[in-house]
């Protein structure tokens, strides 16, 4: 009987040594709001996108599973800082209003605020033609930040896909959207177009927590050696050629 105990208690030590020594590897936990093609968006029901792909590399440098949570794009920071989630990827802006709360990674994407017309309109060129327009955000994106800064009202959405509808029905006269899925969603809908005029450029990266330098610098790492061994090159040409 002592034996058994013995032997016991020596299958239980290597267990324990297993499981702390798995401790490192643990799952990442990922936020994003698939609602954004064509860096996330659901496809059948399935979580599929660029930045989805770009953070399962990641994942895969770091030897770490990437588990995603979707949610809402204002309710990504805050999960960020009560720790619902490790990282946030999401073609999110690395602004310097979010700089105050968090860290950003490298940036992995450039863009710019453009505007989504109906095909028929003619007389918005630029954000300079926004003014006594009808226009659509998205909540805290950063096109709603631009709208609002510029002193114009908007009506503001929960998802892309919303503004372009109403924009569609006729209740919009304009949509600000970041410019690769305002392609997107003006290429699969018929009807629709951009005005000629952008905004600045702004820098996508992945958000981390303040506290987590270690974490910052590991998935930094990581976009640098997936940079220069070719895949992320296969990715952009993947989504964007
Ligand atoms: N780039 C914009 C921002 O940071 C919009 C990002 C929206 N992303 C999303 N997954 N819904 O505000």
């Amino acid at each position: 009987m002592k034996k058994v105990l013995k032997v016991c208690g020596l299958v239980l030590t290597m267990l324990m040594f297993f499981a702390c020594g798995k401790e490192e590897k643990k799952a990442i936990y990922v936020g994003t709001n698939a609602e954004f093609p064509p860096f996330e968006y659901l496809e059948d029901g399935k979580m599929v996108g660029f930045d989805i792909d770009l953070i399962n590399a990641i994942g895969k440098e770091l030897g770490r599973e990437v588990v995603m949570k979707d949610m809402s794009f204002d309710g990504l920071l805050p999960a960020l800082q009560s720790k619902k989630v490790d990282l946030v990827i999401a073609g999110m802006t690395a602004s310097e209003e979010r700089k105050k709360s968090v860290n950003f990674t490298e940036p992995y994407y450039s863009a710019n605020q453009v505007i989504v017309l109906q095909e028929s309109n003619n007389d918005i060129k630029d954000f300079a033609d926004l003014k006594d327009k009808k226009i659509g955000v998205m909540l805290g994106f950063t096109g709603d930040l631009v709208i609002t800064e510029m002193g114009l009202p908007s009506e503001k959405y929960n998802a892309a896909y919303a503004g372009i509808m109403a924009l569609q029905n006729g209740k919009l006269d304009a949509v600000v959207l970041d410019s690769e899925t305002a392609v997107n969603y003006v290429k699969k809908n018929p009807g629709l177009k951009l005005a000629e005029g952008k905004g600045e450029a702004e820098d996508y990266a992945i958000a981390v927590r303040k506290e987590d330098t270690k974490l910052l610098e590991d998935v930094n790492k990581a976009i640098t050696t997936l940079k220069s061994n070719g895949e992320f090159e296969k990715l952009l040409e993947k989504y964007f050629k």
